[in-house]
């Protein structure tokens, strides 16, 4: 359909960084109750989205089946509706899905139709197989299996958020929007250590200018909690001052927040982490204007954007591994005079300031401050 979706970046849960492929219907139902029952959903979080592996092959027709671990995929959307939360599934614009799961090439329009009949609201559509069968030249090699299941999305008779997958090739930034994704990956997949975590959102700035309300930039899903990319599951190896700096940073890019853990064992630290509204509202600024970074000095980092109440948010953002004083100004937000600034984190006014603040930020870590007077509203 063509009514706007996505205004502000999608939240809710996906199943791969805890499950992978031993997902299946007990365990998303089981993550649909706890995403009400914790409280998560009454701060925002919406989605509950199985990743890869549910597929089964194709009907005598040609439309997919869910395999024997997802009995019944119209039911699950129910049951899921029923819920107040809304259904993802994934699949690939080829033969087969990164797992080897049945793919929608050359079904594009029939799967979005199966997808629709069953009440599904969100598509997360990964590369994969894509690349073996690939044709066209420069960017439209990657732009032409995108426009075939937008425009397959877009002639069903359902919403359904289109999120896609292919790690940032062909400048996805660039043309996303003109194929109907309301989000795209720009980076390769995450995992719960320093070095891959950074490195999905290191070489960010710059890109933008190219998200807003309805088409957002997707630096993958979070780390937090008990993850596991198999039946065993751990703690995320982040320390805690790392999960602090994950979740602003995507506060302050506006990327879709994904929760990746077991739900049913959210510990109090990482349910802390992702309940913050003063946090959470950074990335669902109905303004939808994405922080760049304004300085990088040895590590010490300035993220920055716009809020729609007039004020900034700004992430002072210590990726180095010894502990900083990192200094905002002023003059770098294009601001003058004495500005107020609240810790958003610690939900505690600071005060106002003239020139700047400096405040002592641990290794890999991260504050988050909102600096100015909110404009008056009528
Ligand atoms: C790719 C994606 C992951 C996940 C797997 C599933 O690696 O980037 O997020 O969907 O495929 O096979």
């Amino acid at each position: 359909g063509d009514h706007p979706l996505g205004l502000t970046p999608p939240m809710g849960w996906n199943s791969w960084n805890v499950w992978a492929t031993s997902v299946d219907a007990d365990k998303v139902k089981a993550a649909a109750d706890e995403m009400v029952s914790s409280g998560l959903a009454a701060h925002g979080f919406q989605y509950i989205n199985i990743d890869d592996s549910w597929e089964a092959g194709r009907d005598a027709a040609g439309n997919i089946l869910s395999n024997e671990k997802f009995p019944d995929m119209k039911g699950m959307a129910d049951y899921v509706h029923a819920k107040g939360l809304k259904l993802g599934v994934y699949s690939s614009p080829g033969p087969q899905t990164c797992g080897h799961y049945t793919g929608s090439y050359q079904h594009e329009q029939q799967d979005a139709n199966t997808y629709a009949a069953w009440g599904v609201d969100y598509l997360k559509y990964d590369w994969c197989s894509y690349g073996d069968i690939a044709t066209g030249d420069g960017q439209e090699k990657y732009i032409a299996p995108y426009r075939i299941m937008g425009d397959a999305l877009y002639k069903t008779n359902r919403d359904i958020f289109y999120s896609l997958c292919q790690y940032g090739m062909g400048d996805v930034w660039t043309w996303g929007a003109s194929v109907h994704a309301n989000s795209w990956r720009t980076t390769g997949d995450i995992n719960d250590t320093w070095r891959i975590m950074y490195g999905t959102f290191s070489g960010e700035s710059g890109h933008e200018k190219y998200a807003g309300p309805g088409h957002w930039n997707d630096t993958d899903m979070l780390v937090v909690g008990r993850l596991g990319w198999s039946a065993q599951t751990h703690p995320t190896k982040l320390k805690p001052n790392e999960q602090i700096l994950h979740i602003t940073v995507w506060s302050l890019l506006s990327s879709p927040l994904l929760i990746g853990c077991d739900l049913t064992q959210l510990d109090p630290f990482t349910k802390a982490l992702l309940t913050n509204d003063e946090v959470l509202d950074v990335n669902q600024d109905p303004l939808g204007k994405p922080a760049g970074r304004i300085a990088n000095n040895n590590g010490a980092q300035i993220w920055a954007r716009p809020l729609w109440d007039g004020t900034q948010a700004v992430g002072l953002v210590n990726t180095g591994s010894l502990a900083a004083d990192i200094t905002v100004t002023w003059a770098q937000l294009g601001l003058t005079g004495k500005q107020p600034i609240r810790d958003l984190w610690r939900r505690k006014d600071i005060g106002a300031l003239t020139h700047g603040y400096t405040v002592s930020v641990p290794a890999h870590s991260a504050v988050l401050i909102k600096v100015g007077k909110p404009k008056k509203m009528d």
